[in-house]
């Protein structure tokens, strides 16, 4: 009868602290899509990187993902934000992520990583990509995926991001991206448990947007093969300001080329910030999410914090506290206006298009890479993909016990927005727009700081609660 006890508070006690997972997500057609409900994951995004490059410090172990508790700030405020996936471009493959995308995962919020870095030898040199594509670098692309492979809400890995910035750099570059794909898709294959995408980030230059899109679709000799991009980022500036149209922003010709598309295709990065120096408004969240554009799969601002290039939708205090900017407040009132049932119900099968077989005839005569020659792994790394890089560091998921956020927020206006904390959402829930704003006036908001989209998550969270009381109370029995 003890032993029966016991069982029972071990069982519930571990049900209380069981780590929240969101379901893990795949691709279909064009689609990014839940692998449990099938139901289509519209990215609604921001580009997430305090410090900004100087944010990356691998001599001290430090990257976007590494502080808990600055993480629990951001997660508190994207959540209520209402966007549920994140990226992150500079990681430390060594540094622990444990808490950060813990506590990520427990708000329903994805990550999409960029396995490089700006550092020297820690990304494809586009001057120089037969010299730069060599088994370190490809080392620490491994390593991303070894810090990260375990993390359900790790939704892809960028490969390389804007290495083709203009024609001349479009000429050698196209083939190593491809190998990398390659050789990163080889390694999760081996090992990892799940299947977890692969793409490219593309700058947003028209000349040889077309040509990337058709170089990274295509299949070399007609078969599903590992150098395909899974998908394609764009990175997107070209809607700037309150009279932009669909039309004037060229919505209207990103929609005619990728209707088609065999693969998902997203904004990696939009939000231009022109004219200088006055709030974004984010007319284009509309258009973006609205009727005309499902054939795209939503995207991320640029960016959470204020950097130097000044696209900040908060200002991150040197004392640890965050300032909304009203950029916040604008953004948070259109993803609230967001049709949700038309985000999650496009249908997957009515995106079946077959990926092209690459020739040379895809690609236009401006220059770029007609070459689907695809590099050979460099020397070693084949055996690096059979028996894995040496000392992995392999992340987990951790129980999420704070959620207050502990430093002040302050809304736009200057007030402070009180009891701000993370709700930490059911096992099948990833967060959507309708959280609270601070935009409409200046009272406080008091303790509930999350979306309406989450009641079950808030009811998720309830029956845990009860499993650690009712947990407690049967060890209470016990001590008896
Ligand atoms: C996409 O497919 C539709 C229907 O088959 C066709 O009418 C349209 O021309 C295609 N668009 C492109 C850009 O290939
Ligand atoms: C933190 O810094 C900000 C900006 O300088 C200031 O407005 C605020 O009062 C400070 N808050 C605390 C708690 O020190
Ligand atoms: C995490 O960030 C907070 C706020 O900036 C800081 O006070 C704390 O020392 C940091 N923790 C670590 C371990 O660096
Ligand atoms: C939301 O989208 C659905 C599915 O397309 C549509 O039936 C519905 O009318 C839309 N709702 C609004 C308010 O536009
Ligand atoms: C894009 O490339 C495809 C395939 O070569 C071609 O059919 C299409 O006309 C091109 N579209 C644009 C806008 O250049
Ligand atoms: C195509 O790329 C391969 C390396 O991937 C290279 O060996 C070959 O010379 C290139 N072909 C042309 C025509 O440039
Ligand atoms: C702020 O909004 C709340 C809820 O709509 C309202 O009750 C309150 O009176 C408003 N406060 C001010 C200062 O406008």
């Amino acid at each position: 009868m003890l032993s029966l006890l016991r069982t029972v508070v071990v069982l519930f006690v571990s049900l209380a602290s069981i780590a929240y997972a969101v379901h893990t997500v795949e691709i279909q057609g064009q689609d990014f899509v839940d692998s449990k409900t099938s139901k289509r994951l519209m990215i609604i995004g921001v580009d997430y990187q305090p410090g900004g490059q100087a944010g990356y410090k691998p001599q001290s172990g430090q990257d976007p993902l590494t502080n808990g508790t600055v993480c629990l700030r951001d997660a508190a405020l994207l959540q209520r934000l209402g966007v549920n996936t994140i990226r992150v471009y500079n990681i430390d493959p060594s540094a622990n992520h444990d808490d950060c995308a813990s506590i990520f995962n427990a708000v329903g919020i994805y990550m999409i990583l960029d396995v490089n870095s700006p550092l020297a030898g820690e990304s494809l040199d586009r001057s120089d990509p037969s010299g730069s594509y060599n088994a370190d670098y490809l080392t620490r692309t491994f390593g991303i995926v070894e810090a990260f492979k375990n993390f359900p809400n790790t939704l892809a890995f960028f490969a390389a991001n804007e290495v083709m910035n203009d024609i001349p750099s479009s000429k050698e570059n196209p083939p190593y991206i491809r190998a990398i794909q390659r050789d990163l898709k080889n390694y999760i294959a081996a090992h990892a448990t799940r299947t977890i995408p692969v793409g490219y980030s593309a700058a947003d230059v028209r000349p040889i947007l077309n040509d990337t899109y058709n170089y990274f679709q295509c299949n070399i000799d007609g078969k599903t093969d590992l150098t395909r991009s899974d998908f394609i980022g764009l990175n997107s500036y070209s809607w700037c300001g309150a009279a932009a149209t669909f039309q004037t922003a060229g919505y209207n010709d990103l929609v005619s080329m990728f209707q088609n598309s065999s693969l998902p295709i997203f904004f990696s990065e939009y939000g231009c910030n022109k004219p200088l120096g006055i709030p974004r408004v984010f007319n284009e969240v509309a258009a973006l999410y609205g009727p005309q554009m499902t054939a795209l799969s939503g995207g991320l601002v640029y960016e959470y914090s204020e950097e130097e290039a000044d696209y900040g939708l908060v200002n991150i205090n040197e004392n640890a506290t965050v300032t909304l900017k009203k950029d916040y407040d604008n953004l948070q009132d259109h993803y609230n206006k967001l049709n949700l049932t038309l985000l999650q119900s496009a249908d997957p099968t009515a995106t079946n298009a077959k990926a092209p077989e690459c020739s040379s005839g895809l690609i236009s005569d401006s220059g770029f890479s007609q070459n689907f020659t695809i590099p050979s792994p460099p020397d070693g790394v084949d055996d690096l993909i059979k028996n894995g890089i040496k000392n992995p560091n392999n992340g987990k998921l951790v129980d999420v016990t704070e959620t207050a956020v502990p430093m002040a927020i302050y809304g736009s206006n200057g007030v402070e927005v009180k009891g701000l904390a993370i709700k930490i959402l059911g096992n099948d829930d990833s967060n959507l727009p309708g959280g609270e704003t601070t935009s409409a006036n200046a009272t406080s908001t008091g303790a509930a700081p999350s979306a309406s989209a989450t009641k079950k998550g808030a009811a998720g969270k309830l029956s845990a609660d009860t499993g650690g009381l009712l947990a407690v109370a049967l060890t209470c029995l016990l001590m008896l």
